[in-house]
């Protein structure tokens, strides 16, 4: 199961955590991977660490809220690889502000980089996917993206944004999917990466108390959905925001 053998893949946001993990991951199901971010010298040793295992990468330097750059990315993928099959689209930034201080230059980067560059790249990916009618769209949400009950104060443009990601995720599989191109969403909750590394022991602690797994997740626990929803044993599953967060929105 969940054999990638022959699959193109491309993961935004790549250079660090849950994208990261999940190059790796699809790699090592299989898959040809086109890792992109901005730090280009980060892509680069991802790339050449997944050849050292006998598998294929293409190392991208590329702004998700550029349309000719992500342009440009896709079509480098289909050049080097032929085709394009599986699309991670997680690149992603968190920023704290209270709702009353909050910039209209940061709302527009928040929601340029998470909703607009994930509309951006799911576009031009699927262009591709229609080809073969075949593809997956796997788009990385968060638990703080509304509809759960739960609010997050502080990062009411990152929220906006995510909350953006599920209704586009919803809104993509109705249209893509007579298509062959299923699309989902995962949702974690808190995952040791660069983006968390601001979070205080003290405030973790405080969030270990609610929460059932008594820690944070690890970029690999993501990748692992990642690697289910881009396989064909998913090939029923469109629609769908997976929740991966230890029980918090449970509990
Ligand atoms: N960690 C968590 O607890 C958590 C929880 C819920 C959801 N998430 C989501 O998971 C995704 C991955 O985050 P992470 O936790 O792995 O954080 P991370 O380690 O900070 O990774 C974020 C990635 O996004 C890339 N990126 C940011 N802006 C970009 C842009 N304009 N163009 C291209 N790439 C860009 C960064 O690379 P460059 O700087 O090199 O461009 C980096 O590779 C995000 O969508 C985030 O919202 C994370």
């Amino acid at each position: 199961m969940f054999d990638l053998t022959g699959k193109v893949a491309l993961v935004t946001g790549a250079s660090s955590g849950i994208g990261r993990a999940s190059a790796m991951a699809l790699a090592t199901q299989g898959a040809k991977v086109a890792v992109c971010a901005r730090r280009l010298d980060r892509l680069a040793a991802l790339a050449a660490e997944i050849k050292s295992r006998g598998k294929e990468a293409l190392a991208m330097k590329m702004d998700v809220t550029i349309q000719k750059e992500v342009g440009a990315a896709v079509a480098k993928t289909v050049e080097t690889f032929g085709r394009l099959d599986i699309l991670v689209n997680n690149a992603g930034i968190l920023d704290y502000s209270p709702f009353l201080e909050l910039t209209e230059e940061a709302w527009d980067k928040v929601l340029d980089t998470n909703l607009k560059g994930y509309f951006l790249m799911a576009q031009r990916a699927a262009r591709e996917m229609t080809k073969n009618k075949w593809g997956r769209i796997v788009n990385i949400a968060s638990i703080a993206s509304g509809g759960v009950g739960v609010g997050y104060p502080m990062i009411s443009h990152y929220v906006a944004s995510k909350g953006g990601i599920v209704g586009l995720t919803e809104a993509l599989a109705g249209e893509l999917g007579p298509m062959g191109i299923t699309v989902n969403a995962i949702g974690p909750g808190g995952v040791e990466t660069e983006m968390t590394r601001g979070v205080t022991e003290e405030k973790k602690q405080s969030m270990y108390a609610r929460l059932p797994i008594k820690r944070f997740g690890k970029p690999e626990e993501i990748a692992a959905a990642v690697v289910y929803f881009a396989s064909d044993e998913a090939a029923y599953t469109t629609g769908a925001t997976l929740y991966i967060d230890g029980g918090w929105l449970a509990s």
